[in-house]
């Protein structure tokens, strides 16, 4: 019977072979403990020699790392592994020797290893952040599904800027200029006047000088957009949302949490709802913790953002920011015209912002305005100012940036190991 390493738990004590590779073996005189991965697990393959050929004994014994094979033999209890079994190894049909796999079992360079990132995704432990990653995936696409969400893909080539001139990608586009998408919420404003409560899963492109453990110039972004949602209401979505995702991984990915060596208890506590700080409460709260450098009016840096989450320890909402170093869409704040109706969602433990959000100004005269005092080239957002002229509706929607949420989830440190080929700001290979 062919089979896999995960659908193996269903085989046990019966004889299966599976296709895979030699992760990594030690052996003594009698025996040898072949750790097998296939793309879907783990699993440890025991070769006693008293109980096969010698060939097969010898060969257990030589055979190289990350050769490919097949292996039969019968599926047993192991209760000392995550897995929970494991295969009493009866032969082995090596199917491609490997020599000299550059990534061998002692540490190295993160440099390297990104170098070599086509083979270091085999890892178990960067497999186990891409399993998560999926589970993610899958989870965001459940949710806004059963919540009557209709995905719409905003395009990727583009005419403006939604969050400002200075990150974009450039382009030509045959004679024109063009952008490569920081973010498809304005098309998905349009969407959403369209279908109502709308989402995408896309690519998004920063050509930003940031070199730091949270930015990619390259990263996927799900962005929801929701006509008749108040600000209020989208807050809601989002706690909803994120405690969805984190649930989700917490019941699927059990093994890939272990091997990370993830505190799971600090996300079994994240629940709806999570806490709400202004903007203006932050920075007090953060003068009386001694930050001196921080002036109302400026953005948070990391250091900040770190404070706050620690003193929830669970995911929390900065709302409404100063006007001026928010983008020109965001709706005035009725209660104090110098803030406007948005917020960050800050992620515990450092991850910073996974979250971003805002209810939208959905006033032709002031979007006018906004888009003249931003010196937005107004022409090319004509279509833009088209859903203010027909039908305009109040309406909101954020955009969750998946590899911070994945960072954070799965606990590494770093987003690069969140991406399977990250485009950092000196690397754009493999
Ligand atoms: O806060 P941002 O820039 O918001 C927007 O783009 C809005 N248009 C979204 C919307 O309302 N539809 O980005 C949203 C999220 C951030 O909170 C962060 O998680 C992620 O995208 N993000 C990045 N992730 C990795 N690397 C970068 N350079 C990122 N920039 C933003
Ligand atoms: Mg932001």
């Amino acid at each position: 019977m062919k089979t896999t390493i995960k659908e193996a738990k269903n085989y046990l004590n019966q004889e299966v072979t599976i296709g895979g590779w030699l992760h990594n073996k030690r052996s003594s005189g009698k025996i040898a403990f072949l750790q097998l991965r296939d793309g879907t697990g783990f699993m440890q393959g025991v070769v006693v020699k008293a109980e096969v050929s010698e060939d097969t004994f010898q060969l257990a014994k030589n055979i190289t790392q990350e050769s490919s094979l097949f292996v039969t033999g019968e599926i047993t209890e192991d209760t000392r592994s995550d897995l929970g079994y494991e295969m009493q190894v009866k032969s082995i049909e090596v199917i491609d020797e490997a020599h000299d796999y550059p990534i061998t079992p002692k540490n190295h360079g993160t440099e390297f290893l990104m170098d070599h990132r086509h083979l270091w995704l085999r890892s178990k432990k960067q497999h186990a952040v891409m399993k998560i990653r999926n589970e993610i995936i899958r989870a965001t696409y459940e949710f806004f599904n059963d919540n009557g969400f209709t995905k719409i893909d905003p395009p990727i080539l583009t005419a403006s800027a939604p969050e400002g001139t200075s990150e974009l990608f450039h382009t030509k586009y045959f004679d024109e200029d063009a952008f490569l998408s920081q973010s498809g919420q304005l098309y998905m404003e349009a969407a959403a006047m369209a279908h109502g409560k709308v989402f995408s899963f896309g690519p998004t492109f920063r050509a930003e000088k940031s070199k730091t453990r949270r930015h990619l110039i390259e990263f996927w972004m799900i962005e929801p957009e929701m006509a008749f949602y108040n600000h209020a209401d989208s807050l809601e979505v989002q706690e909803q949302y994120v405690t969805h995702l984190v649930q989700s991984v917490l019941k699927n990915c059990k093994i890939e949490l272990k091997t990370l060596e993830r505190d799971t208890e600090k996300l079994a506590k994240v629940a709806t709802p999570f806490p709400r700080i202004t903007y203006d409460d932050a920075v007090t709260f953060l003068k009386e913790e001694g930050f001196d450098d921080i002036e109302w009016g400026e953005d948070f840096g990391a250091p900040h953002e770190t404070a706050i989450a620690n003193h929830y320890d669970l995911p929390v909402f900065i709302t409404n920011y100063p006007t001026k170093i928010k983008p020109f869409y965001m709706q005035p704040n009725p209660d104090n015209e110098d803030t406007v109706l948005c917020a960050d969602l800050i992620a515990p433990e450092g991850y910073g912002e996974i979250i971003g959000g805002s209810e939208r100004i959905n006033d032709l005269a002031l979007m006018e305005q906004r888009i003249n005092e931003h010196e937005l080239d107004a022409e090319s957002y004509s279509y833009y100012l088209d859903l203010r002229k027909y039908g305009s509706v109040p309406h909101s929607g954020f955009g969750l940036g998946l590899e911070r949420a994945v960072a954070w989830i799965s606990g590494v440190e770093h987003v690069r190991e969140t991406s399977p080929f990250p485009r950092l700001l000196n690397r754009l290979y493999p």
